[in-house]
Parts: structure tokens; C-alpha cells; sequence
């Protein structure tokens, strides 16, 4: 029982769009009507307003480190055991895909599947950042650096830890978010995908 409580309170976490609160706190146009529409950093990053695009991009980050931190640090006490958290972290990023705050219409968890898997661990989030940095510094694609990254995140975890619960989370976030790219993908195959600092259309 317990571990549904803490399940909800990271969902509830998740759903907050720091897209569409920054945006609105800077006095810019919502994000879910401009670019790819997505409200993520990226898109945000279109409207040309950096520190808009860098404040979605650490809310929409530590959202996920917050809600599985708390899990990790509270859960114990309440017996929330390793597979429970592997469930906050994957309620979490639920959250941001479907919010509930925004009739379930969310951003496609880049930047809170970083943010989980620094909570999970900072080694893990460290090695899918530097993935993110190295294919987005050498290609310019945002989406591109965010499929290759979430396709090595579960091979990292593997790694490093082995067959834990949060494996399998982080394997269903990695294919929730590629999913959540079939847009993306279908631009990149096409050579129709917008690279990083290019601005609103
Ligand atoms: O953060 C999401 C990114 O990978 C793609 O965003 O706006 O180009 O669809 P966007």
C-alpha cells in the first residue's frame, strides 16, 4: 500500500511541465504551439530564450531525481523495497509523458530520464549525459543524441549493477521514449529534423 502512495506522489511529481511553467514565467508563447510542439527544453530552446530552455531543462531533470530520491530515502521506513523504487522512477517519467495537469499531454522524458537515472544512480546518469553531449556535439540532432543515449542507459545500469528491478524500469522508459520520438525518427530518416539552435517555424 504504501509503495502505491509513494508510486502517486512520484506520477503527481512528474506531471509538473517545467516547459509550460517556464515558459509562462518568461512570458513566452506555450510550447505545445510552436516547433514540434513538444514541451520539452529543446522546443522551449526554439523560442530563442536560452535560460528558458536551461531552467525546463533542470526541472523537468531533477523532478525525477527528487521523486526517486525520495523514494530511496523515505521508502525504506515505510517498506518500499528495491522493486518499488524501480516503480517511482518509471511513475515519474510517466508522469512528464502523460501528465495529469495537462490532460495527459506531456513531453517525450529526455530530461527526466536523465534526472531518474542520476537519482538511481549518479555514475549511471553521469555515462547516459556524456552519451547525450557526444552524439549531440557531433551530429547537432537534440532527439538523435536523446535514442542513442536511451538506448545504452539500460546497457549502463546491466553493467554496473546487473539484473535489478531497475533495470527493467529503465528498459521500459528507454522504449517509451523511443517511442515517444517516432516523429523525431521519421524527420532524421527523411533529413527533415530541426538541429540544435535552429528557432521556431
Ligand atoms: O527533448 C526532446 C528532444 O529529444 C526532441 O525534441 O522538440 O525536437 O521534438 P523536439
Amino acid at each position: 500500500m504504501n509503495t502505491v502512495l509513494f508510486v502517486i506522489a512520484a506520477y503527481l511529481i512528474g506531471s509538473v511541465s517545467f516547459a509550460v511553467v517556464c515558459s509562462k514565467l518568461f512570458g513566452l508563447a506555450d510550447p505545445r504551439t510552436y516547433g514540434s510542439k513538444n514541451p520539452g527544453a529543446t522546443n522551449v530552446l526554439r523560442s530563442g530564450n536560452k535560460a528558458a530552455a536551461a531552467l525546463t531543462l533542470l526541472g523537468d531533470g531533477f523532478k525525477g531525481t527528487l521523486a526517486v530520491w525520495l523514494a530511496q530515502w523515505l521508502g525504506p521506513r515505510f517498506g518500499v523495497d528495491d522493486t518499488g523504487i524501480a516503480l517511482v522512477a518509471l511513475a515519474a517519467f510517466i508522469g512528464h509523458l502523460w501528465p495529469l495537469y495537462a490532460r495527459f499531454v506531456g513531453g517525450k522524458g529526455v530530461a527526466t530520464l536523465l534526472g531518474v537515472l542520476i537519482g538511481i544512480n549518479g555514475w549511471l546518469g553521469l555515462a547516459t549525459i556524456v552519451t547525450w553531449l557526444v552524439i549531440a556535439y557531433a551530429f547537432r540532432y537534440s532527439s538523435l543524441a536523446a535514442l542513442v543515449a536511451s538506448v545504452f542507459a539500460p546497457f549502463y545500469y546491466g553493467l554496473l549493477f546487473g539484473l535489478q528491478p531497475a533495470l527493467f524500469a529503465i528498459a521500459a522508459m528507454s522504449a517509451l521514449l523511443i517511442y515517444r520520438h517516432r516523429q523525431n525518427i521519421v524527420n532524421l530518416m527523411s533529413g527533415k529534423e530541426s538541429k540544435i539552435g535552429s528557432k521556431k517555424t
